[in-house]
């Protein structure tokens, strides 16, 4: 059908969340550039204002709520906007978020977002609200037939499965992106040469497990998987998220190590350094194990650079659990973390368990673990004075200025002195300091191989 016919009009558009939602942002803007939308950054402007939003926390979803306040007093000025929640708060929600806020005109989910044109175009037609919240068990053939409309022309997010099968007793995720389904390795690797023959020179493979990739069926296994993009020509480098210990095979571990494209770094969520917690978590394994991996890591890649996720406050943590996360970070010394206070979430186990933790026992526990990660964050940066590092050159560094940016293999940011014909190469940069965020460094070669 030609859409070109279709009129030039203007979509703002909100992403919250995690690395799923801003490639699935990206399928949104795809989607709509075949109906003749644009983006646009101000959405006083825009004809449609559409939020992928998150559920992950309670207070996640408490600001898609405050966004949308703003989003109701534009429309108010003009009754013609068009305004979407999609994502994981409307996975969740679904028809309520409409009975509750009448201005709204669309809902959709985390499984069909190939179904907006076709929403958009129904009130385009005859006003009214509209959902499509369905999250079926197998891949629509169209959800991922798209080209994502992405920000950078050399580094690209590739969702290669969606769902979770976990069930961590916290979690909202596989409630709201329902049960794990791979995409072909047919249609990713072809998506991947895709991305190199346009110049994309880094990829990185983003499931919610990423490495139970084929375990729901088919016949290529994660690390097959990240074996065959790696052959693909123009790629540089090759990173993937979030993989879970439990899933985490010796296979795999030793393919971290010997194979070159693969970056130096592994995002390995623990959430807690006790036992009784990672019980009451459901995370499938003990701390033992997981130190266990981490050292065959450590060994077999000896410069990698290991980054967490840590819960604090889960319901029933004493202080001698606690104390077993802090050693547990003492242990690892991750090169950085993230760390959330316990949200209890809807639909999950442990928000009925009993000795929920009080929010003030909460906020001092994740205030001691990010004092103790800052200081040794700071002095692993520290640490890298005098080295000289791979970077692959992004563009100018946001904090204005001179100063170019780009991240190192172990997923740093780094910020020199540069030029803009290096964006899309790789430099070698000899760092000069060292912060917290990132490093600064003098570039000492261009390979523009
Ligand atoms: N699939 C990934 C990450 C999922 S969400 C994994 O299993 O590791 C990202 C992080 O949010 C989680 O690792 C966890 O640390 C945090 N998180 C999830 N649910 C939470 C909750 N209810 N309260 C606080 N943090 C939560
Ligand atoms: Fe959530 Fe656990 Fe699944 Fe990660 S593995 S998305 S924490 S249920
Ligand atoms: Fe949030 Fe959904 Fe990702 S809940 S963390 S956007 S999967």
């Amino acid at each position: 059908m030609n859409r070109g016919a279709e009129r030039e009009r203007y979509v703002f558009l909100e992403t919250f969340g995690c690395q799923m939602n801003d490639n699935d942002s990206e399928r949104i803007l795809g989607h709509l550039a075949t109906m003749n939308y644009r983006a646009t950054d101000d959405p006083e402007g825009a004809d449609l204002i559409l939020l992928n939003t998150c559920s992950i926390r309670e207070k996640a979803e408490h600001k898609v709520y405050s966004a949308l306040g703003r989003y109701r007093g534009v429309k108010r000025k003009k009754p013609h906007t068009i305004i979407g929640v999609g994502g994981c708060v409307g996975q969740q929600q679904g028809e309520r978020l409409l009975k509750r806020l009448d201005y709204l005109d669309i809902v959709f989910g985390t499984a069909t977002i190939h179904r907006l044109p076709e929403l958009i175009r129904s009130v385009d037609r005859e006003r009214g609200q509209r959902e499509a919240t369905e999250l079926t068990t197998a891949l629509a053939p169209d959800e991922f037939a798209i080209t994502p409309f992405r920000d950078s022309s050399y580094k690209a997010f590739v969702t290669i499965m969606r769902g979770c099968d976990n069930f961590c007793t916290y979690c909202i995720v596989p409630y709201v992106r329902g049960r794990e389904v791979s995409r072909s390795a047919g249609s990713i690797v072809d998506e991947v040469e895709g991305l190199a023959a346009s110049g994309v020179r880094e990829i990185t493979l983003i499931g919610q497990n990423v490495n139970s990739y084929g375990n729901d069926g088919g016949d290529t296994s994660f690390p097959a998987l990240v074996k065959k993009v790696c052959r693909v020509e123009g790629v540089e480098r090759v990173r993937f998220t979030t993989s879970h210990p439990k899933d985490l095979s010796v296979e795999l571990i030793d393919l971290i190590a010997g194979e070159e494209k693969i970056c130096n770094h592994l995002h390995l969520p623990v959430q807690s350094g006790s036992d009784k917690v990672l019980k009451g978590m459901g995370r499938g394994y003990r701390r033992s194990e997981y130190l266990h991996k981490i050292s065959l890591l450590k060994e077999l890649s000896p410069d990698i650079s290991l980054t967490t996720d840590i819960i604090v406050g889960f319901p029933g943590e004493g202080e001698s659990d606690f104390n077993d996360t802090v050693t547990l970070l003492k242990a690892v010394e991750y090169d950085n973390i993230f760390s959330f206070k316990y949200s209890p979430r809807p639909m999950t186990k442990a928000a009925s368990y009993e000795e929920q933790i009080d929010e003030d026992v909460k906020s001092a526990r994740l205030q001691t673990v990010q004092k103790l990660q800052s200081g040794i964050t700071l002095a692993k940066n520290r640490r890298l004075v005098g080295e000289s590092l791979y970077v692959l050159v992004e563009g100018k560094a946001k904090s204005g200025g001179a100063l170019f940016t780009g991240r190192t293999s172990c997923n740093r940011v780094v910020n020199f002195p540069g030029d803009e014909e290096w964006a899309g190469t790789t430099v070698k940069v000899t760092v000069q300091e060292g912060f917290l965020n990132s490093l600064k460094g003098v570039v000492k070669g261009v390979n523009l191989c």
